[in-house]
């Protein structure tokens, strides 16, 4: 297949976009420009069966400790369940997600109406999450990509590195009296994230005084000791556990700030978009399963073609941050080297992740993907909502594919074309959408893990650093 033409499967199969597109929910994915046929496909179900996948899929929603290193169940498919689902009856303590999820769902509609107000009694209109990773890239992601949800008055900021820039501009333009803090923090030991909250407690403080701290502070976390000691009142706190990864916590009360800028009936329908997701990812045979053929096509390019990287390219602004996203969820859970039995993987793992606004990557690095040397397989994600942007977007698909290679054309002006790209689209950006979007690639890093027998829900890579920085300070 590596010799094979894209334009050639093409012209062999007149129907082939029909042939090589599979719907899950809203979502059409359009993995005809690929270098697959129909036996490849099914020879790549077969090592999805070959690997277990289906058992893999059914001991996660069976709430079964798949993350061995940290001995946790994977449960971030609870938070988005209902009564009636199967994996609810699978988590111990479900009543107590749902009590957080109607506590969330009280505290923000009590801060709308004004119930809950700032220590001086102004409305708090102005929410700031601290956080870092997946207690960042979550909520400023969703916010960003569902701007026109916001509810009328509402604004979202972010901090989360560590060197003080960010909440020194933004308490410039902030009035004390009408800010929320949110501090997201699953640990609630982050140094970045323990370092801003604790700025921003002074400038508090400093503005009003000492007792509004209560007033402008809550929190999201797995850790009430450290809530206690920080003064974060138990009316203002809530909780989740330690078998929601961070990267995987968005659905539960690290959503709070996003939750408290578009409401919780958006918050919510963002979850239902996700459960519809995990209903086809349990349901669905593995050639016709989403989730389980964009895994098989990643690990088709990685491991078959030796791409190192792929890019995501959204053609909507709204999914600016979309892409920083996926590097966190894909980066952080398949950068390993070690099986899950211990021994070291003996193929390569995940993928560089990266990518951009569709129209800026076009003015910036595009030219590489067309005419580079090197090997780099995209996500094209297109809402239909843009004429213009669609027109780009599929202009680009095909210059990859395509190229022009006419014998009349100067060297520099040749692109090879034959470059391989997914097409994931859909109508309309809604929360629905978004939701089955963000769950269509959590079940995708997860399916490859599966096949290069990794965790992919632990992190251990990350606490060296961590560590360092500690030894560098004390
Ligand atoms: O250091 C990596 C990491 O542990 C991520 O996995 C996580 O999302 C982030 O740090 C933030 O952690 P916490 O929510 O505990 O502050």
């Amino acid at each position: 297949m590596r010799e094979s033409r894209l334009c050639d499967l093409f012209s062999k199969s007149k129907k082939r976009e029909e042939k090589f597109s599979l719907e899950a929910g809203d979502l059409t994915l359009d993995y005809s420009k690929n270098h697959l046929t129909t036996s490849t496909n099914k020879m790549l179900a077969q090592l999805a069966r070959q690997a277990d996948v289906p058992a893999a899929i059914e001991a996660m929603f069976a709430g079964e400790k798949i993350n061995k290193t940290e001995d946790r169940s994977v449960l971030h498919v609870a938070l988005r369940a209902k009564i009636a689902d199967s994996v609810a009856h699978n988590t111990p303590g479900i009543t107590e997600v749902w009590k957080v999820l109607t506590k969330m769902e009280a505290f923000v509609d009590d801060v709308h109406s004004g119930v809950i107000k700032g220590s001086t009694g102004k409305k708090l209109t102005d929410i700031v999450n601290i956080g870092i990773g997946g207690s960042d890239l979550g909520p400023v992601m969703v916010s960003k990509a569902l701007r026109t949800y916001w509810k009328e008055g509402m604004r979202f900021h972010s901090v989360s590195n560590v060197d003080g820039t960010q909440l020194e501009d933004l308490t410039k333009e902030l009035d004390a009296e009408s800010t929320m803090f949110v501090i997201c923090s699953k640990t609630f030991t982050t140094q970045e994230t323990m370092t801003n909250a604790a700025t921003a407690r002074a400038w508090v403080a400093d503005c009003l005084d000492e007792v509004a701290v209560q007033y402008h502070f809550v929190a999201a976390s797995t850790n009430h000791e450290a809530m206690d000691d920080f003064g974060i009142r138990t009316d203002f706190r809530f909780g989740f556990w330690d078998w929601i990864g961070g990267r995987y916590s968005l659905w539960s009360a690290a959503g709070l700030s996003l939750a408290l800028i578009v409401g919780m009936d958006v918050f919510k329908a963002v979850q239902s978009g996700g459960r519809r997701m995990d209903q086809h990812f349990c349901n669905a045979a593995m050639g016709e399963n989403m989730p389980v053929l964009l895994a098989l096509i990643g690990i088709w390019y990685n491991n078959f073609f030796g791409a190192g990287n792929q890019a995501i390219l959204p053609y909507t602004h709204r999914l600016e941050r979309f892409p920083a996203y996926l590097q966190q969820l894909q980066m952080e859970s398949s950068g390993k080297s070690v099986r899950m039995d211990g021994k070291p993987v003996r193929c390569d793992t995940g993928m560089i992740i990266w990518g951009e606004a569709g129209n800026n990557a076009q003015h910036s690095f595009m030219q590489l993907l067309h005419q580079g040397t090197r090997f780099v397989p995209v996500d094209f994600i297109l809402p239909a909502s843009s004429d213009l942007a669609t027109a780009h977007c599929r202009a680009q698909a095909e210059a990859l594919m395509y190229g022009t290679t006419d014998d009349d054309l100067e060297p520099h002006c040749i692109h090879d074309g034959n470059r391989p790209s997914n097409m994931i689209h859909f109508d309309e950006l809604t929360p629905e959408v978004l939701g089955q979007l963000i769950a269509l690639y959590e079940h995708k890093v997860f399916v490859e893990g599966i096949i290069w027998g990794i965790d992919s829900f632990d992190q251990w890579g990350v606490e060296l650093g961590k560590k360092l920085a500690q030894a560098r300070l004390s």
